[in-house]
């Protein structure tokens, strides 16, 4: 008889036990190592879209390819703090939500605007970089686009997915929209003629007025940028709320220590060096 109660007992403490095992289980599925996973790759692994000088684009160093550009660097300063080395998946610019979706990589750093749209799917940190959209033309059309009206029946450019692909559709009605998932593409049909004008934002126009002086110009057509899609944040996985806060630690950092500007100009440099 006692026996029997005892075996009852341990079957109860065991069964309590299995349903605690699995209940852990279960809760460590959702619950969040992205840190910790970092850690134990002694990686992190990111996404970009060499496209987009000077925010990420490859360069030859000492016959040596590699790609870099502000995003890059505040991502290295992510793997430093984290203490670990950093990993870049050049990816075009469509897919890295999905690569990120599917585990590829653990963060994504490509001039990337927080949408609603992406922001149901992934993760975002505090915005890095402020931003407006304008419209690059070749030089000698510098003057040809005053208004949108302007921009009737001609070839407007923007990268496929980008936000800038919405602006062409809902502000240039009258354009025909050419998209391209690669940025650099574009801006070669621009020098060639194929398209008449394409738009990005001020910090990627900018640069390529200055890295190709006599090529392009910004038109002066004025774009709506709107409050929400206004500036640059890094993308994680839903859930990922440590490695975020990690990510929005050094934002922080770079913002009140002001050296972004420096970051913007170091990738610039390193572009008239050592770009192609
Ligand atoms: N900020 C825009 C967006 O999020 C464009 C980003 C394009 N980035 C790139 N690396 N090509 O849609």
């Amino acid at each position: 008889m006692k026996k029997n109660m005892i075996k009852k007992f341990t079957l109860g403490i065991a069964s309590v036990c299995a349903l605690g095992l699995i209940l852990c289980g279960c809760g460590k599925k959702s619950s969040d190592n992205s840190v910790q996973e970092v850690k134990d790759n002694k990686t992190l692994t990111i996404g970009t879209s060499a496209d987009f000088a000077p925010f990420e684009f490859p360069i030859v160093k000492n016959g040596k390819k590699e790609i870099t550009g502000y995003d890059i660097m505040l991502a290295q300063k992510v793997a430093d703090k984290l203490g670990v080395k950093l990993k870049i998946v050049n990816t075009e610019f469509p897919s890295l939500i999905s690569e990120l979706q599917n585990d590829k990589v653990d963060l994504v750093l490509s001039g990337m605007t927080k949408t609603a749209k992406r922001a149901k799917v992934v993760d975002f940190s505090k915005p890095y970089y402020t931003v407006e959209n304008v419209m690059l033309v070749q030089k000698k059309d510098a003057d040809k686009y005053n208004k949108i009206s302007d921009t009737k029946g001609k070839q407007i450019g923007a990268q496929q997915s980008t936000t800038q692909e919405d602006i062409v559709k809902k502000q240039m009605k009258g354009a025909n929209l050419v998209t391209e998932s690669v940025t650099t593409s574009l801006a070669t049909e621009l020098k060639n003629g194929k398209i008449d004008g394409l738009v990005l934002e001020n910090a990627i126009a900018n640069n390529y007025v200055k890295q190709n002086p006599g090529k392009y110009a910004i038109a002066k057509v004025k774009l709506t940028t709107g409050k929400d899609i206004e500036s640059y944040s890094v993308a994680a996985k839903k859930g990922d709320k440590k490695l975020i806060k990690v990510v929005n630690e050094v934002i922080d950092k770079i913002q009140k220590g002001g050296t972004s500007g420096q970051m913007l100009q170091d990738a610039q440099n390193l572009q008239a060096k050592y770009g192609k």
